[in-house]
């Protein structure tokens, strides 16, 4: 009993250490062109766009503040995106990117 209450505290913390654990990456990547997230971030700071969310004073800090910002720059462009949208963009963008744990 004890060793499943542990198993079970120990599934639950792991779990908890993977942001955005529902979304998956690859979609994401493809949600990121469908929706053309680099035009505004490519005439912001240049390239490709991605050196928005490298640059020293990025405004992303924690993995809500991520969903947060994609809620804002979608809604600049008149597009909801769905929970499993947020789930799958911030899974790409953390894995290529932020690396949150
Ligand atoms: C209408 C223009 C526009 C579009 C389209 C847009 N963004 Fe942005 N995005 C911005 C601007 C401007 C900033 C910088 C905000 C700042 O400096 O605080 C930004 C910043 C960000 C950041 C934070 C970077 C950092 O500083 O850490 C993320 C994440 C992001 N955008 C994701 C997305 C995603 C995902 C999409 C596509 C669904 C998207 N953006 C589409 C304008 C846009």
């Amino acid at each position: 009993m004890k060793k499943t209450l542990f198993l079970l505290m120990f599934i639950s913390l792991s779990a908890q250490a993977t942001p955005f654990a529902d979304g998956n990456a690859n979609r994401g990547n493809k949600l990121f062109t469908k929706y053309e997230c680099s035009s505004c971030h490519e005439a912001r700071v240049g390239g490709d766009g991605s050196a928005i969310f490298t640059r020293a004073d990025r405004t992303v800090r924690s993995a809500d503040n991520l969903i947060v910002q994609m809620e804002r720059c979608s809604g600049a462009i008149g597009k909801q995106l769905s929970s499993q949208e947020k789930q799958d963009l911030a899974a790409w963008l953390n894995q290529s990117y932020y690396h949150f744990k």
